[in-house]
């Protein structure tokens, strides 16, 4: 028996999403998105690098999925392409896309391994940006229509659906600091788009009930704040509150209206919204790498991914380990987030994310000996344990990510995978944390050390 015993019943999977890993970008009716154009871009990615060839899993698909049938995961978290399913973002769909997740779905389903699609990873289809993006209600609306399109072909085989992947970054880094597609730095914009984003996820959630869903969720990665009590009050609203409350109580956190002021009158909320996007979580996914410290430091502008949080600033103490993206490493943070939603909002989670970049590759013989992320999955998963214990309801982990893909604005150069990707041969090599993560859900359990 293992120090830490699982649930019976706690699902063990692992998490990609579509632009990050699929390729053929170009093939069979795929329409440009907004990270096509946001890569094509000079200087907004390392090196220029984009997902056009990634781990080309759209022709690598049952490689993929015997991956992971032999670390033996119950489920896969993946992301549909949008503009796979609508090349410019409304209409009707386009039957090849449709067609390469209704596979994906089977093939999954026959190697028992549950499906849990999200339905948006960020690749909004470049025509809808060009109509004004996510600060505009347009996209909210075309999104419950595409939701309704891939409900209609999947809801009779997947019963656990996500419908956005990290608003947070869609709007804040898509709109507020630009560091993600499509660039725009624009505060007013980026909490226009948080609403538009929610009311998506409203409408959406209604589109796949309807089409015959039985659990319906959003991914969100809250900032799990620390330092001066003041501080963290309100960066904790403008992060994270700005999407619980609507979510789970119906309102926008009150001091975020007050304090963004400047950017916006907010009337972008009309009559009912609150509504749509106030609907029952069945499990809220959750996306944790490390916490954020803030603290009062008056006089500090304000950041572009908080707005009107001037007077507080960012910091990272001194002493703690950190990853390839020099991100902190603090466990602890993982269990106090469970422990906070499940006090504040009293809903199931599951942890739809975690993982740590580090750029091992293999070594003489051909090994990939990652200790390091090893060592990370061992003390989140101990983490997630601990939460449970403190009576947190925590029904499953999906590790990020499944193999070593496009990260974003770091390109191919920030390698997350449990399993090594050669980008020349796309060979993949299991690494020691597949080998580790595999023990883990075969036991279900670890111990701590
Ligand atoms: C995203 C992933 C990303 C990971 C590591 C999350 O914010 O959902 O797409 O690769 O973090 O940066």
């Amino acid at each position: 028996m293992p120090q830490l015993q699982f649930p019976e019943g706690f699902l063990w999977g692992t998490a990609t999403a579509s632009y990050q890993i699929e390729g053929a970008a170009t093939e069979d009716g795929r329409g440009p998105s907004i990270w096509d154009t946001f890569a094509a871009t000079p200087g907004k990615t390392w090196r220029g690098q984009s997902g056009r060839v990634a781990c080309d899993h759209y022709h690598r698909v049952d490689e993929d999925i015997a991956l992971m049938r032999s670390m033996g995961v119950d489920t896969y978290r993946f992301s549909i392409a949008w503009p796979r399913i609508q090349p410019d973002g409304s209409g009707p769909a386009n039957p090849a896309g449709l067609d390469f997740y209704d596979r994906l779905v089977d093939k999954l389903t026959a190697a028992g391994i549950k499906p849990m699609p999200t339905l948006y990873h960020w690749d909004l289809p470049q025509t809808l940006e060009d109509h004004g993006g996510w600060p505009v209600r347009e996209t909210a609306e075309r999104f419950g229509e595409y939701a309704a399109i891939v409900g209609a072909r999947l809801a009779d085989r997947v019963d656990t659906w996500w419908t956005l992947n990290e608003p947070w970054c869609s709007a804040y880094l898509g709109y507020g600091n630009g560091h993600h597609a499509p660039g725009r730095t624009e505060p007013g914009a980026a909490l226009a788009a948080v609403h538009h984003l929610l009311l998506g996820h409203g409408l959406a959630t209604k589109a796949l009930r309807a089409a015959g869903a039985e659990q319906v969720s959003i991914v969100l990665n809250p900032a799990q704040c620390r330092g001066d009590e003041e501080a963290v009050r309100y960066a904790d609203a403008v992060s994270n509150r700005v999407f619980f409350d609507p979510l789970f109580k119906g309102v926008y956190p009150a001091e975020v209206i007050e304090r963004t002021a400047h950017h916006t009158d907010w009337s972008f909320v009309q009559d009912g919204d609150l509504e749509t996007i106030n609907q029952p979580i069945d499990l809220l996914g959750l996306n944790y790498y490390n916490p954020t410290w803030v603290k009062n430091a008056p006089g500090a502008p304000e950041s572009a991914v908080a707005p009107g949080s001037g007077g507080i600033a960012n910091w990272t103490p001194e002493g703690l380990e950190r990853t390839d993206m020099d991100w902190p490493i603090d466990a602890s943070g993982l269990t106090d987030l469970l422990v906070r939603v499940h006090k504040d909002y009293g809903v199931a989670t599951m942890i739809t994310e975690n993982g740590a970049a580090y750029a091992t590759g293999p070594d003489a013989n051909g090994e990939v000996e990652d200790t390091e992320r090893v060592a990370y999955l061992r003390a989140h998963i101990a983490a997630v344990h601990d939460a449970i214990e403190e009576g947190a309801d925590v029904r499953g982990y999906t590790a990020w990510s499944l193999m070593d893909n496009f990260e974003w604005a770091f390109g191919y150069d920030k390698r997350f995978g449990l399993v090594y990707v050669d980008y020349t041969t796309q060979e993949r090599i299991p690494k020691a944390s597949a080998k580790f993560y595999t023990e883990v859900i075969a036991a279900n359990g670890l111990d701590r050390a």
